[in-house]
């Protein structure tokens, strides 16, 4: 038995080829790196890898997180700037003893050494959505943090050994070294072997509040279906933050058990993920919260197109100047 769930419809192609590799009886270590490393490949999508939007001052700092869910190897980078794939360097961290998560000039550093493949990240698409938005926070002075999505998986293979990873250029327009919830083991990912995992998208600052991901996990050990253990810590976050602070960021998340079933929630309208098994093709669900209950609805073939479409379509320039 093996399967791979995902966070947000960008990742399907990825899952598609990590499928490929579970179902040639691969590891799921290799499976889930592939696949975050096709969505951090694709320059169309703007909060992951290249393309990936930049911070305030236009640069394009980089999260991801790895976890071994046998082993519990756990490594992550933060704030990692130029280089390509950020997964495969969390990867490699988690292999060290200690020093697993490095941040800043020390992962670069650290990148570097080892071989991994330098990058600008920074593409000319990235710098018109940064210059609009420029202009657009000037003329409205509408806050910046919107729209952000972070690439979350897990991953179960034939040996019944679960890996979790994540990869996010994190919030449009954030400061310079802000570090969101996806390097944050518990927060942004979390899997045992023996139970489950699961990631988190969304608001970082908030889902961290709640430790996301390793309460899932936790549920889940209770005895909890993912899909339960994702409503509950969707909904009780929810209302926990709207009680306590009046307000609440955006908060999603996947998850899968150690037999392959699986779950997701949202408290915003629009998420999508990618779930695929052993029996099924990867799928496409967008969900909604009704009242606490989380209802999967298979995105349609035209919804799909218009994904793409939206995505791809040509970017003009409205503010500012183009920094050399
Ligand atoms: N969840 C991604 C971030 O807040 O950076």
């Amino acid at each position: 038995m093996y399967g791979m769930i995902a966070t947000w419809h960008m990742a399907v192609e990825g899952i598609t080829k990590g499928r490929k590799i579970l179902k040639d009886r691969g590891c799921a270590a290799d499976a889930i790196e592939t696949a975050i490393k096709e969505v951090e490949d694709f320059e169309f999508y703007k909060s992951v890898g290249y393309g990936g939007l930049p911070n305030e001052e236009m640069e394009v700092e980089l999260d991801a997180g790895y976890m071994d869910g046998t082993t519990f190897d756990m490594g992550a980078v933060g704030a990692i700037k130029d280089f390509a794939n950020p997964i495969s360097i969390a990867r490699r961290l988690s292999k060290e003893k200690v020093n697993n998560l490095l941040v800043g000039e020390g992962a670069e550093k650290f990148a570097h050494k080892e071989g991994f493949q330098r990058k600008n990240m920074l593409t000319e698409r990235a710098k018109i959505h940064y210059y609009n938005r420029v202009k657009e926070i000037k003329e409205q002075e509408i806050k910046p943090y919107s729209g952000h999505d972070t690439v979350g998986m897990v991953c179960i293979d034939e040996n019944s050994n679960m890996i979790a990873a994540t990869s996010t250029s994190g919030l449009f327009m954030k400061k310079k070294g802000r570090v969101g919830d996806s390097p944050i083991c518990g927060s942004g990912f979390y899997v045992d072997s023996k139970v489950g995992g699961a990631s988190a998208t969304g608001l970082g600052e908030d889902l961290m509040k709640g430790c996301i991901s390793y309460e899932i996990v936790y549920l889940m050990k209770e005895g909890h279906h993912p899909q339960e253990a994702c409503e509950i810590a969707v909904n009780k976050l929810d209302e926990e933050l709207k009680e306590r602070r009046g307000m609440v960021g955006d908060l999603s998340v996947i998850a899968m058990n150690n037999k392959g079933e699986w779950g997701a929630a949202t408290n915003i309208e629009g998420f999508s993920f990618v779930v695929t098994t052993e029996n099924q093709e990867p799928i496409v669900y967008l969900t909604k919260n009704v009242n606490g209950k989380c209802i999967h609805e298979r995105a349609s073939k035209e919804w799909l197109d218009n994904y793409i479409k939206i995505i791809t379509t040509p970017l003009a320039r409205e503010g500012g100047k183009i920094k050399k």
